[in-house]
């Protein structure tokens, strides 16, 4: 167990067990919050980065382009486009530039749901999150969309009949083909009122062998899921949606931002982020 796992089994007593959460096997929520700087990550997970940074040494780079991307997609949404709320889904460990603190900062009245299939995250986040009414996390899966919507914290803080906002950062590209991403792409668009937005970024395969490096070693790993993928495939999570300008286009290319430019970033080539308005 990791210092900071040890001071919140200290601290909180009604979380999901983290006994119970297996620590031998890398997973891809603490692999990213290693990737990230974070401090939520075993053994396992660090044995894991190491092997994809001995072979492409800018992974690091890909993780934080991706968290920078996450940020100005919701400094967008909440800033320019007026939304008031979120459900973030393959949300991650907690890391620097929360969304709901980035939101939050912006209009204070945002209100955040938290979605991920890891259980440690609902561990980590409801210690964050205690003292704050208008942001929620949840356990579940982002295969099965309607018992997301369903779901009685949804339901609490979201009200799908008023534009909402789904984040889908670097979670589309760990469902395989026959788990029908596309398919689930659409029926978590279908729940959009007009108005809505859908965020999406992950890897992409620019022809650059990095990413072609990178692919092999994570399907080869315990996390083996498909990664990389075309930009002509990753647009079709957008049917039925206007993309906002610049369109689905490297992660460093949508509306960087002046203050902390990214355009330097080696790994960016690697990541394309879009996000599409329900019309
Ligand atoms: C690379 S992290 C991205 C975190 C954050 N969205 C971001 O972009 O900074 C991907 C997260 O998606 C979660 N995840 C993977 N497959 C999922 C699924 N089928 N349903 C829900 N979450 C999933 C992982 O547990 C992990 O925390």
């Amino acid at each position: 167990m990791t210092e900071s796992a040890d001071q919140l089994a200290s601290t909180t007593s009604d979380e999901p067990a983290l006994a119970d959460i297996d620590t031998e096997t890398p997973a891809i929520s603490r692999v990213y919050d290693y990737l990230l700087g974070g401090k939520h990550h075993y053994a396992s997970d660090r044995a894991a980065c190491q092997a994809m940074i001995d072979a492409v040494p800018e992974t690091p780079l890909l993780a934080k382009a991706n968290r920078a991307f996450v940020r100005r997609a919701v400094q967008y949404l909440v800033g320019e486009a007026g939304i008031k709320q979120i459900v973030d889904i393959g949300s991650g460990l907690p890391a620097t530039g929360n969304v709901h603190e980035v939101a939050q900062e912006i209009d204070p009245t945002v209100c955040v749901v938290y979605v991920d299939k890891d259980p440690i995250v609902l561990a980590y986040g409801r210690a964050l999150l205690s003292n704050n009414d208008n942001t929620t996390v949840i356990t579940a899966d982002l295969r099965d969309p309607d018992a997301i919507f369903e779901h009685p914290e949804v339901h609490r803080l979201i009200d799908t009949s008023e534009p909402f906002a789904v984040l889908l950062g670097g979670v589309m590209m760990h469902l395989e083909y026959e788990e029908d991403p596309f398919g689930v792409a659409a029926r978590i668009s279908a729940r959009l009122p007009s108005g809505g937005y859908l965020m999406h970024c992950g890897c992409a395969d620019p022809g650059d062998p990095r990413a072609l490096e990178l692919n092999r070693i994570f399907n080869e790993s315990a996390m083996g899921s498909r990664c990389f993928a075309p930009v002509d495939e990753q647009l079709r999570f957008f049917d039925g949606l206007d993309l906002v300008a610049p369109g689905l286009v490297p992660a460093n290319a949508w509306r960087p931002n002046p203050d902390f430019p990214d355009s330097d970033n080696p790994a960016q080539p690697m990541l394309i982020a879009g996000i599409g308005r329900k019309p």
